[in-house]
Parts: C-alpha cells; structure tokens; sequence
C-alpha cells in the first residue's frame, strides 16, 4: 500500500509510483483478478489472495460469520471497544482524519467515532464498493456533521486519499479487525511501515489483532457447525465462475482449515474431491484428489511478537486493551519522531 495526499503538492507519496513496466497500472479489476488466479493456480502449491473473498456475497457473508458463537474474535474486540472507546478516543485526540483500512460494515468504527472528540473526516477503505457505499451512507446518517469520504481500494496497492480540507490535519489510521493477520509477518511489517509514512510523526494507528491461542478454540472459529465459514471459502470459486467465465464444480471441493503451528496461524484450504481439471477463462488447471488451493492465512501473534512487529515497522505502543481472557488486543501507537 502507498497512501498519498492528492494534489496538495506536499503530499505523502509513500512508494514510488508504479512505472511504466507494471502491469497493475493498466488493467483492469478483472483483469488484475485473473492475472492474480492464473499466477495462483499454476504454481507447484495452487493459492489464491484472500481479499477476493470480498464480493458482495462475500462480504455479506464475512457479516454473518461475525455474529457465529464458534467466531470470537469480532464479538471481543466489539467489547473491548465498548469498555475502553473513551479510553481510545483520549489517545486518538481531536480534530483527525480517520482513516480506516478494509472498513467492511463499520460496525467496530460507530463505537469509535461515538466517542470521538470532533473528527474532521472519516475515510473508509474497503474493497467491495457497493457494501461500503451502503455502510458509509448510514454512517453519515448516523453523524450528520461528519465528513465521511469512502474510497473503493484495494489498501494493499497505492491509495490516493481524498482531501479533507485540511492537509496539516492529523491522521490516524483504524486498522480493526485483525486483518492485519491476513499478512505474512514480513508483508504486515512493510504495511505498517506504509501506514507510519502515511499518518507520518505524530500521527497514529489503532490496531486489533487476534491473539496467540489454543486450537482447540482458533480451529471452530474458523470450521464452524453451520458451515458459513465453508461458503464464504467456497464463494471464491462461485465468483471465479461467475466473473472468469470459469467451471469449477462447487460439489468437488471441500471447505478445510487447520491450524500450522509453527508459522502460528490458521491456514484455510479449498480440498478437491477428486481428480479433475477445471478451465478458467483461457487456461486449465489439473488437480489431483486431495490437492489444495491455499486460500487464507490468519496469523495469531503473542502480544511480545507483536511488540516486535510494530517497533521494526517504526511506531511506539502508547496503550494496549485486552478482554479478560487476554484473546484479542486493541492497541494504541504513534510513530516515533
Ligand atoms: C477478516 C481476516 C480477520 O482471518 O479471521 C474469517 C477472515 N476468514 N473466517 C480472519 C475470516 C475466515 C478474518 N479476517
């Protein structure tokens, strides 16, 4: 990701623009989006990027897995907000820009923005458009004086952000959610130095994460008893169908997750049934029975790994929340100046 200010002059560019020889700068979505299932499907060990689980059938499912008993880690960090939004709003401070990555509902954020001391803007960024503009509309309703500028982005490659009237105004970045576990150690290292340059010294991030844990309790939240979990993994294929003109016989994949101990997280897995081949659009891809197509990671960090993870990436922990049982943390940091 590259957060910039657009057309003040002064503004953040955070990467270097992409040159001429990148190829993402001309495609379209569709076509980054097969670009990135052709590249996925014929490696040696077949994956595809998780946030193309985020359509709209997706992302209303990705809702319901939130209210799930067996998935905790949602209604936590809801209580955690709860507890301490004051708390988190003290540190926040007044007057920000509020800029929250994969913002989905804002459910977590009306908890925030409640408490919060006049915000000058809220910003959400989410990759599924429709869902956000239909979530930012009822948050505006929700607070009518507050400027609520939804971007439709992919947060992971360079961002644009709209202007807020003010350019010297503080920004802090809302990472809820724990999405950040969606990102190898190494990838979330470089996104949080993104966000540093972004909010820039002085500025903040407000981040939840999903805390190191027993399997015994990851392993339900992610293979839940009605099966949500599994249509939302599945639904990748049905939009690969759909949107690649592709032929994936839903009935021949089974919905797996496991837990991989030593890389500490949960690994989620489309399993073929059988052996088969399945075109895509211009290519074909060969599977044997059993084979898998590595679908997500959702990395579990000890709060000191973390610590780690946020000090090499250039911020200084101010406050950190938990709930009783220490599953998930919220966490204040601003970046060292
Ligand atoms: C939205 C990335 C935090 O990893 O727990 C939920 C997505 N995947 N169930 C997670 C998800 C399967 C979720 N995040």
């Amino acid at each position: 990701m590259a957060i910039q200010r657009d057309s003040t002059g002064e503004g953040l560019m955070t990467q270097a623009r992409p040159s001429t020889c990148d190829l993402s700068v001309s495609l379209t979505s569709r076509d980054s989006f097969l670009v990135d299932v052709r590249d996925g499907l014929l490696r040696d060990r077949k994956e595809l990027p998780c946030k193309y689980f985020y359509d709209e059938e997706g992302s209303n499912l990705f809702d319901r897995i939130c209210e799930l008993d067996e998935y905790y880690p949602t209604r936590i960090e809801l209580s955690i907000l709860r507890n301490h939004a004051d708390e988190m709003a003290d540190e926040v401070g007044e007057d920000v820009d509020l800029i929250e990555l994969g913002s989905g509902s804002s459910i977590k954020t009306r908890l925030l923005l409640a408490s919060l001391q006049s915000p000058r803007s809220y910003i959400p960024v989410d990759i599924s458009g429709e869902h956000l503009e239909r979530s930012a509309e009822a948050l505006a309703r929700r607070f009518p004086s507050l400027l609520v500028l939804p971007l439709t982005a992919d947060f992971t490659a360079p961002l644009t952000l709209p202007e807020t009237g003010d350019p010297c105004a503080r920004r802090v970045v809302y990472f809820p959610g724990s999405t950040i576990g969606n990102f190898s150690p190494d990838a979330a290292c470089a996104l949080l130095r993104e966000i540093a340059t972004t909010v820039g010294p002085g500025g903040g991030l407000l981040i939840g994460f999903d805390v190191a844990k027993d399997e015994s309790i990851l392993l339900p939240a992610y293979n839940d008893r009605r099966g949500v979990t599994a249509a939302f993994n599945l639904n990748l294929l049905v939009r690969i169908n759909r949107e690649l003109d592709a032929d994936f016989d839903l009935d021949s994949f089974d919905h797996k997750a496991i837990y991989n101990r030593e890389q500490q997280r949960v690994e989620m897995h489309l399993i073929s049934r059988r052996a088969q081949v399945v075109r895509i659009s211009d290519f074909e891809a060969s599977f044997v029975e059993g084979e898998t197509i590595h679908t997500e990671c959702s990395y579990k960090y000890p709060i000191e790994h973390f610590s780690r993870l946020t000090a090499d990436s250039g911020f200084s922990v101010v406050r950190r929340w938990s709930d009783a049982r220490g599953f998930f943390s919220v966490q204040y940091l601003t970046v060292d100046g």
